[in-house]
């Protein structure tokens, strides 16, 4: 017979239990080998394996491992089927190295582009990060390991990120900042899920139950567990009863102390210490469901994957049709990224690559008979150095094209700390004004985790590649796209703002005094520039391919719709060029009228396309219910109402080519929200409140007279004006005003009122 979880949990000693809910090393969970438990082998990162031979260490140089793109690439590609890719090869080399479980993905959002570890996180969209983390994880965990979907909640920034209060009201926490999270763990159920630093409305990561337990294990239905980010709990018993079940890393013996004495005199439930054990077994020995080491991965399969991973997710910002190379005779390779390049950034997910591309070799393999030169332009440290500025323009002179390869330093951009503007260095801008100021035929090509501001030298570029932070495999891939052995497909999934000053949070970042307000609530991203009606450089969504696509014959599955069963939405979409390519379909909704503020529009779905030339192919895009919902703080649910929504298809958030519209239909009855103080106009919007005063209403108008306006031929009346004076006023004040013609107290009749809404709300349930 087999034991099971509850079991092998009742066998535990109090001891035992208190031992096992905090880690035996900087990268292991707790053995208990009297019982047979193994422990828990975790490692950084989501990109690639950071794992150090001694688990004792905290930073080592970790095995050779594939660095694959980190998120700002992968999310470019926009393919949920790579992202289950690379995850199965993660998931391979977790095995080879006897890791049970991959530290990621990040699926913080991009609130401002000047977040230092804005490179591990996938997008300013929750929609678009939280499919992509789910089939990332999906990968991951089908090979048998795990993940730990991070940092939850509202890291978004890496000033102060251990004692931060982020203050976000309900409504933008759900929508904006909880929703990526949400999906992800409905569709994925990571085996673990990593609590942030930063304290979010006054309370601690590490210690919210409101989010660890309420909305993420009750609400979402979780199954896994809750490790603390690295150092991240404060109170381990507060912690145990908030929901973290897994404090990291450890040994700590003052903190498993705490937990016998707290269960001991009574302030600690066992039954909270036992959950959190069964939570953490479960996994465990799910893990050592799969076998770990033995077999070496194949090293080079891996790295042609983060080959193809960077093409997809490199993004063609500008191409005035420079690009692809059409055999130039002489190319000019200028900046030190060509050399030395920089693929991947600080911190955590820093990974001991198997290899590394050479971007000016990789290059030179396929440049054919071309005289290639090259010139650093910049020196080591990234300071000002006029003479290697000089020595580039002469080369870029002399030939019929330049390739500039500028990489943003890791002092610059890095976990661990924010950047302060979004240029480029000082010198790099004077190189590539130099250079562009003799050559027009140069091509910009940037490694940087985050958006950039290019307005001083956008113009005299011909194009510009971005190609992130792209992995180890990324200079190659640079190579496959300047020469069109790929054809570019990547797209935005930032926004690129013209200056820092129009970006979202700029009032409220990074925080002062301890605090940092989410003022732009739901707005941040392409959601502000569009309700600020504010240019951009770049706009969501955005990539050039070396072909055109047309789109056409837009469809939706009904034009009523019920809410929650969705609706589908179709459109044909051509390959207009010369070249097979692939499009990035993105679907956006706008809900004409709604009680609450919204955003203009939000994307609800995407599909991405590999079409031949000529080819057409018609693509496929449901939305369920949450695609048309807001989360309403008042009736503390995800809420439709009733009216046209219009569906928007593009190729980007600014390049709509075909709006399509559908009304619809509500299936919620939500229950009123009417109060003592609720408003005249409150009061005429809900169904069952206009019931209500209907026959007040009629009574002031008959009876009424001196403030209600007027008498004329027909009466006492309430004009329009007096009535949009009124709309705005509780009920109950406006009733003061009449109190000569009521049998009751404004008050007495207002509760009255309310009595009989609810009752009717009660009847009809
Ligand atoms: C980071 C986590 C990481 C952990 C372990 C922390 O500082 O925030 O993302 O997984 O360290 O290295």
């Amino acid at each position: 017979m087999t034991t099971t979880i509850e079991q092998l949990v009742a066998q535990m000693t109090l001891a035992e239990k208190a031992a096992l809910v905090t880690g035996d090393s900087n990268w292991t969970t707790t053995a208990v080998s009297r019982l047979g438990i193994p422990s828990l082998l975790v490692s950084d990162g989501p990109h690639g394996i950071r794992r150090l031979p001694d688990v004792h260490a905290i930073v080592q140089k970790s095995l050779p491992a594939t660095c694959f793109p980190t998120a700002s690439g992968l999310a470019a590609s926009w393919d949920v089927d790579l992202l289950y890719e690379v995850g199965e090869a993660l998931a391979t080399e977790a095995i080879a190295q006897e890791v049970d479980l991959i530290l990621g993905p990040g699926v913080n959002m991009k609130r401002t582009p000047l977040c230092g570890r804005n490179f591990e996180y996938f997008a300013e969209d929750p929609y678009l990060a939280g499919k992509l983390a789910a089939s990332l994880i999906n990968g991951i965990q089908g090979r048998g390991v795990g993940t730990s979907l991070k940092h939850f909640a509202a890291n978004n920034q890496e000033f102060e990120r251990f004692s931060i209060d982020a203050q976000i009201d309900e409504r933008t926490l759900r929508e904006i900042y909880l929703s990526a999270f949400e999906t992800a763990v409905k569709q994925a159920q990571p085996w673990s899920v990593m609590c942030a630093y930063n304290k979010i409305n006054g309370v601690h990561g590490s210690q919210h139950r409101q989010l660890l337990t309420d909305i993420l294990k009750t609400e979402w239905g979780y199954h896994g567990f809750v490790v603390s980010d690295w150092g991240a709990v404060h109170d381990r018993v507060a912690a145990l009863e908030a929901g973290l079940d897994l404090e990291m890393p450890g040994p700590k013996p003052r903190r498993t102390e705490a937990v016998i004495e707290a269960v001991k005199n009574g302030t600690l439930d066992v039954a909270v210490l036992d959950e959190a054990v069964g939570r953490i077994l479960r996994l465990v020995f799910k893990a050592a469901e799969t076998p770990k080491g033995g077999q070496q991965f194949d090293a080079d399969a891996h790295h042609a994957l983060a080959r193809r991973a960077a093409a997809a997710g490199m993004v063609l910002l500008k191409n005035d049709g420079v690009l692809p190379l059409q055999a130039p005779q002489r190319i000019a390779v200028i900046g030190r990224a060509a050399q030395v390049p920089h693929f991947q950034g600080g911190g955590s997910s820093h990974v001991n690559p198997t290899q590394v591309d050479n971007p000016l070799a990789e290059l030179q393999k396929l440049a054919g008979d071309a005289a290639v030169t090259y010139a650093p332009g910049y020196p080591a440290d990234d300071s000002f150095e006029p003479s290697l500025i000089d020595e580039a323009v002469s080369q870029a002179k002399a030939a019929d094209v330049a390739l500039l390869y500028l990489a943003l330093p890791s002092s610059i951009e890095s976990e661990g700390y924010d950047r302060t503007n979004l240029d480029l260095t000082p010198a790099q801008v004077a190189l590539i004004q130099a250079v562009t100021a003799v050559q027009p035929q140069t091509v910009v090509i940037l490694n940087n985790g985050s958006a950039i501001t290019m307005s001083d030298w956008l113009d005299g570029a011909a194009a510009v590649l971005e190609a992130w932070l792209m992995g180890q495999a990324g200079g190659g891939a640079i190579a496959d796209i300047l020469f069109g052995r790929t054809n570019p497909s990547g797209k935005l999934a930032e926004t690129y703002p013209l200056k820092l000053s129009d970006t979202p949070a700029h009032l409220n970042f990074p925080g002062e005094n301890g605090v940092v307000r989410y003022g732009e609530g739901l707005f941040i991203g392409y959601r502000y520039y569009d309700a600020r009606e504010m240019p951009v450089l770049f706009a969501f969504g955005h990539g050039l391919s070396y072909t055109s696509f047309a789109y056409s014959n837009p469809q939706l599955s009904a034009t009523t719709f019920l809410d929650k069963d969705g609706l589908t939405v179709s459109v044909a979409v051509t390959n207009t060029g010369q070249m097979a390519g692939q499009e990035v379909v993105q679907v956006y909704v706008h809900d004409q009228v709604s009680r609450l503020v919204r955003p203009y529009k939000e994307l609800k779905g995407f599909a991405k396309v590999a079409l031949q030339p000529g080819e057409t192919k018609t693509v496929t895009i449901p939305l369920d219910f949450r695609a048309f919902a807001y989360f309403d703080p008042a009736h503390g649910q995800w809420v439709t109402e009733d009216g046209d929504v219009d569906i928007l298809i593009g190729a980007s958030a600014t390049d709509i080519r075909h709006t399509v519209t559908a009304t619809l239909e509500s299936s919620l009855d939500l229950p009123p929200t009417l109060h003592a103080e609720s408003t005249l106009n409150d009061w005429f919007t809900d169904r069952r409140g206009w019931q209500a005063i209907e026959p007040l209403m009629q009574k002031l108008r008959d009876e009424a007279s001196g403030l209600f306006g007027g008498d004329d031929e027909d009466g006492p009346a309430i004009g329009m004006e007096m009535l949009r004076f009124m709309l705005d006023m509780p009920l109950v004040s406006i009733l003061h005003f009449q109190e000569s013609v009521l049998t009751q107290a404004p008050e007495e009749m207002v509760e009255d009122l309310l009595r009989q809404v609810y009752a009717a709300h009660e009847a009809e349930d």
